[in-house]
């Protein structure tokens, strides 16, 4: 027989609930945003394969881990991993593992308002008409000096902070559970109406064979040019990057999906929610791909524009569609919105401990996390003024400022071995009759499989990927 037992933060309606709430998380600046500058940095179609192949194969399973072992602790995931330490008869070492979940959750945040201010700002630009018959140099000019004004970005970073802190103190079932439902539909639509321009912008076929006609050898090479001379070396940094953002966009190894699996029913299917909140993330991250690098090609822009790119593209489809300023200030209503989904789960893990263990009612839990957040995302304020500086971290091909280096540290190496720790638990520490009745998949081959997969497969590729960054096995590839 399974413990059966209650969060003290509730728990969601039902199971779709929870697989909105969950897929409010995953999807976010991390698909719109993210993935396609990244994509455009690590030269498309081979980048995206890799990243796909992540997806598959370590995300979701180790979805599936994080939700059953939250679900059983139904905690913070501090908590949580206390508990199963316990019940598990673990070593109450791997509460560190909660703990990196909070600190990661912390770090991502404090960047990610920011970036969530920048889309809140073009909302209002787009519903003034400041696009409106202006071309891409135009564009790119209006970014540019708006991400240079470190007053602006500092007001929107500061009204995104509050406004997460207002849902995360009010519980996330209130409010946020039914603005889901309708949002995150229109979302869709309207990014398959942008997909509608970009087949006639005249660079469809250009944009689509980007992102996925893979060129291997385009992506792992990183070229640098020494007095002139340019040498090419092999680079396992787009892999890395390419993993990192698989555990970046399904929001794992931090906890986010740990705290959500701790308020779910225990009647649902883990394996069938995964798959749902899975398949709409990769969906989403797909489609932003398909509306965005049409516009790049047909305006001469560069694909590797870097953190911008679709602030400078997306801008000049609005400025030319009929109903664009309609449409563009939708467009970036619904980013806010999907990032202000997914910034709450970012920071629940923080607040939901701060509850537990330092008896804060929520109102003081969110505004203790929140303020400490904003006050870190002022750095990544300053790194995009005039506080830039420019090395290459872990064989990136890219990489300038304070910014760079949060989203490496959290995205591509915090994230992964949260997860690399979160498979070796399930699949290793715990007993498998843990994740045996939480699972409730009986003992059969689907069961049998991804118990082998993240036993194995996931742990290995985790760790192959993430030494290789750390140059373990540079000699051996030179
Ligand atoms: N998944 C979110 C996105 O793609 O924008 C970002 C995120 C949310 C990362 C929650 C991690 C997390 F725990």
């Amino acid at each position: 027989m399974s413990i059966e037992k209650q969060s003290i933060h509730g728990q969601w309606s039902s199971r779709w609930i929870f697989i909105l709430a969950a897929t409010g998380s995953a999807v976010g600046l991390g698909n719109i945003w993210k993935f396609p500058y990244i994509a455009g940095e690590n030269g498309g179609g081979a980048f995206v394969l890799v990243y796909l192949g992540c997806v598959a194969l370590i995300g979701i399973p180790v979805m599936m881990a994080e939700i059953l072992m939250g679900r059983r602790g139904r905690q913070s995931p501090i908590n949580t991993m206390a508990y199963l330490a316990d019940t598990e008869k673990t070593s109450r070492l791997w509460i560190g593992l909660g703990w990196m979940g909070v600190l990661a959750g912390f770090l991502i945040l404090s960047y990610y308002s920011v970036i969530a201010g920048w889309a809140m700002a073009y909302v209002f630009r787009s519903a003034s008409g400041a696009f409106v018959g202006q071309n891409a140099q135009q564009i790119g000019d209006m970014f540019a000096a708006f991400i240079g004004s470190p007053e602006k970005l500092l007001v929107w970073h500061s009204l995104f902070m509050l406004a997460t802190m207002v849902v995360v103190a009010r519980g996330v079932k209130e409010g946020l559970e039914k603005a889901v439902v309708s949002l995150m539909p229109l979302l869709f639509i309207l990014l398959a109406v942008l997909i509608g321009y970009a087949l006639s912008s005249g660079a469809f076929a250009e944009g689509f064979n980007f992102l996925f006609a893979a060129d291997f050898g385009k992506v792992f090479y990183l070229c640098e040019s020494v007095n002139g001379v340019e040498t090419c070396r092999f680079t396992f940094g787009p892999i890395l990057t390419a993993m990192g953002h698989a555990f970046f966009t399904l929001s794992l190894g931090m906890g986010a999906i740990m705290v959500y699996g701790s308020y779910m029913p225990k009647n649902v299917s883990i394996a069938r929610a995964t798959f749902w909140i899975a398949g709409a993330d990769t969906l989403v991250a797909l489609m932003a791909g398909l509306a965005i690098f049409p516009i790049v090609f047909a305006n001469h822009l560069e694909p590797a524009a870097g953190p911008g790119l679709i602030f400078t593209t997306l801008p000049i489809a609005f400025g030319q569609m009929v109903g664009g300023r309609f449409f563009g200030s939708l467009f970036f209503i619904l980013l806010v919105f999907a990032a202000w989904t997914s910034s709450i789960s970012l920071i629940e893990p923080a607040v939901a401990w701060l509850v537990e263990n330092r008896g804060l009612s929520r109102l003081r839990a969110s505004m203790v996390a929140g303020i400490a957040t904003w006050a870190v995302g002022i750095l990544t304020i300053m790194s995009f003024s005039d506080w830039a500086f420019s090395f290459h971290f872990l064989g990136q091909k890219k990489s300038d400022g304070l910014f760079d280096v949060l989203d490496i540290l959290t995205a591509n190496i915090m994230l992964p071995l949260g997860g690399l720790l979160i498979a070796v638990y399930a699949g290793w520490v715990a007993s498998r009759k843990l994740s045996r009745d939480e699972l409730a998949m009986g003992d059969g081959p689907a069961y049998r499989l991804w118990y082998f997969v993240v036993r194995y497969i996931s742990p290995l590729a985790v760790m192959v990927v993430l030494l290789n960054a750390l140059g373990v096995f540079d000699s051996w590839l030179s």
